[in-house]
């Protein structure tokens, strides 16, 4: 093998897919790849989710993976050992980047490196996609790289950021730009090539570095003008004036101006964590960033201040409360970081009554987000009358609002979702 021969393998489509980590990034990546022909080897940890995709049960809600069933109809092509990954051309690791006490949690990645070490073999390219701070691509090479593996010579590295928005039906993956970066040019073409078979529009970093900072940056950009419209909507309270109105009128401003809007307070995998990791990193260089961590402290303040508001306004003593939606956005089934489960927990803390409904989560188990267990309760007439009050934490497309609002005595809405009806009693927070 030389990097000519793995390159031309890359173009006639005969290079064997690795891919680590099949979870809202891996899996469906995994199969635009399998779309194309290509052969795919997928290594999970989680053995209920290999067991799951063995038998061509899909568990992410995402229409691209419908009918998905490769992994029924090739068994041996997926594992939680590392040996699936022998004799792979190209792996791509799409592996959690989360927080441990508000700092970068590289644990899973850094490790899955020491295991890759184990099988790596020369012309092999790798490719990070999971979201980190700059310079941690580089690290993570510094523990599969072998004595005789000399980077960019004989071992590729590319870093290529996802940018899959989960529930999103305007913009799909294979129109939405894609970012590659490598190690040397040799890597960065090799990435470009790859991804060539799944997306139309590739845009190549000049460093590694910078791609991974401009992922931090994306997710940082929303962060911190969801916080401006958020304390817009503070303010607004204040001097009685409709944010949404507002936000509507300034939204007409065909250039300088992109919609946000406020809402019960920052959920994902990304939003919440990413700035962290720029922020950590620049302590790390003697710079303690303002900005990142205002923005942070304004959005998880939300829910507190959501909470409160809606108390303020109901004016009963001890109400019930039914909660519309945990996902942390809607049309997901996604409950990461959600404003949700913060919203339950002061709830609970102050002993109200609450109950929740989300048709993606029939269930929330105690557990990380929740100190005990709950059942979504069914969104009928008679269950809407039984609370005092409706709150929309999260404004899922299939929810039917107008009878949401003809059966509840009371609605209060995170979302802004009843602006879009002419309804007079709902108080916003
Ligand atoms: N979810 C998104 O919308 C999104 C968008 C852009 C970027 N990202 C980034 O992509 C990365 C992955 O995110 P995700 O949302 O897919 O996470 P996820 O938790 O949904 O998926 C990760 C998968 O990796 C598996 N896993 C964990 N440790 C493993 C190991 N050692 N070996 C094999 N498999 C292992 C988990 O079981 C899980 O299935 C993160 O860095 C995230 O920030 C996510």
């Amino acid at each position: 093998m030389n990097t000519s021969l793995l390159k031309r393998k890359i173009i006639q489509k005969k290079f064997n897919l690795g891919v680590i980590g099949l979870g809202y990034v891996g899996l469906p990546i995994a199969n635009r790849f399998i779309n194309k022909g290509i052969k795919v080897y997928a290594l999970e940890q989680d053995l209920e989710k290999v067991s799951k995709l063995k038998k061509g049960i899909n568990y992410i809600n995402n229409s691209s993976l419908k009918n998905f069933n490769y992994f029924k109809k090739n068994k041996n092509n997926i594992s939680n050992d590392y040996s699936i990954l022998r004799n792979c051309d190209v792996v791509l690791v799409c592996l959690p980047t989360p927080l441990k006490n508000k700092k970068p949690d590289m644990s899973f990645v850094y490790n899955c490196g020491k295991k890759i070490k184990k099988i790596l073999k020369s012309y092999q390219l790798i490719i990070l996609e999971s979201t980190v701070f700059p310079g941690a691509t580089i690290e993570f090479s510094k523990k599969f790289l072998k004595k005789e593996h000399i980077l960019g010579k004989n071992i590729f590295l590319g870093y290529s950021p996802e940018r899959e928005n989960p529930g999103d039906k305007m913009f799909s993956y294979k129109t939405t730009p894609k970012i590659v970066s490598g190690y040397s040019k040799k890597c960065l073409d090799l990435t470009e090539t790859v991804y060539k078979h799944v997306v139309k529009k590739i845009v190549k970093a000049k460093s590694l570095h910078a791609a991974e900072t401009s992922k931090l940056l994306e997710n940082l950009y929303r962060s911190v003008n969801i916080g401006l419209v958020n304390e817009l909507k503070m303010i607004c309270e204040r001097l009685k004036i409709d944010v949404f109105e507002v936000i509507r009128l300034a939204s007409t401003k065909n250039f300088g101006f992109q919609k946000f809007v406020p809402g019960p307070g920052l959920g994902g995998h990304c939003i919440p964590i990413d700035p962290f990791y720029l922020s950590w990193v620049s302590q790390q260089r003697g710079y303690d960033p303002k900005f990142i961590r205002l923005a942070g402290e304004l959005n998880s303040s939300m829910p507190k201040w959501v909470v409160k508001k809606m108390l303020r306004n109901i004016k009963i003593k001890n109400p019930s409360i039914l909660l519309l939606g945990v996902s942390y956005k809607k049309n997901v089934d996604d409950d990461r970081e959600s404003p949700a489960f913060e919203i339950m927990k002061l709830l609970k803390e102050k002993n109200i009554r609450f109950q929740y409904n989300d048709p993606y989560f029939p269930i929330l188990r105690k557990g990380r987000n929740l100190k005990f267990s709950k059942k979504s309760i069914l969104l009928n007439k008679k269950n809407l009358k039984k609370f005092d009050a409706t709150l929309v934490v999260t404004d899922h497309d299939l929810y039917d609002y107008k009878f949401i609002y003809e059966n509840s005595k009371k609605i209060f809405d995170a979302r802004g979702v009843y602006k879009n009806f002419n309804f007079p009693n709902v108080s916003y927070c």
